[in-house]
């Protein structure tokens, strides 16, 4: 039998770190006490970055997020230069909350989710897709054909995470995520929205005036 030349190739994978950091008590109820308090934090167009405050638990967010992305972009970029801009708002529900499908691709290149404080429930993430646990986060392949593939659960067309107190989830702007519904707990989700080299990619771009034209 004649040798086939065969490529058998695993095209675009999307890189995704979650990291468990050590139980900080003190940062996260910091970050509870603010939630609770100063809606504007939870603002993710008109309000202030939440890192631009001066509060005691901005440093420890900040080297929280700074490990991860680190991670994410020694992963994927090594030995790149980069040039980073960040705006972090708070996710904050004590009530009943669903986060329908979407993306970040408008604001940002990379997302970083860390729970500062999210109610222990055991994972199983090989659970089914009709009966999903609430407030999980559900990363959906960007693949349109992802049925096809059924090597396992890396190639499965969702991806489960479970909502960890002291856990970081840094992935790209671009993958579609929801969270599914919880019927009443506290839970805290702080975001960073990550610009790369996006100074690089628009050097020689010139404003664009529209002069005003009427628009039909
Ligand atoms: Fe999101």
């Amino acid at each position: 039998v004649k040798t086939l030349r065969t490529q058998s190739l695993d095209l675009f994978p999307v890189h995704v770190e979650v990291i468990d950091f050590e139980d900080d008590p003190e940062l996260n109820a910091a970050l509870l006490e603010a939630a609770r308090t100063d809606p504007a934090l939870g603002s993710s167009t008109s309000g202030k970055s939440a890192l631009a405050g001066d509060a005691p638990w901005v440093s420890k967010l900040r080297a929280r997020y700074a490990h991860g992305i680190g991670a994410w972009l020694g992963e994927t970029m090594s030995g790149a230069r980069y040039d980073l801009e960040a705006y972090v708002f708070f996710n904050y529900t004590n009530g009943s909350s669903f986060t329908p499908v979407h993306d970040h691709l408008i604001e940002a290149d990379l997302v970083a989710i860390y729970y500062a404080h999210a109610p222990a429930q055991e994972e199983r993430p090989d659970g089914s897709y009709y009966a999903m646990d609430p407030g999980v986060l559900v990363l959906h392949d960007p693949r349109l054909d992802a049925r096809l593939d059924r090597r396992g659960v890396r190639t499965k067309d969702h991806y489960k995470i479970y909502p960890r107190t002291n856990r970081l989830v840094v992935q790209p702007a671009s993958i579609r995520h929801s969270v599914t519904p919880s019927p009443g707990y506290e839970r805290l989700a702080v975001t960073c929205t990550v610009t790369v080299n996006r100074k690089d990619l628009f050097e020689g771009y010139l404003p664009l005036d529209l002069g005003g034209s009427e628009h039909p």
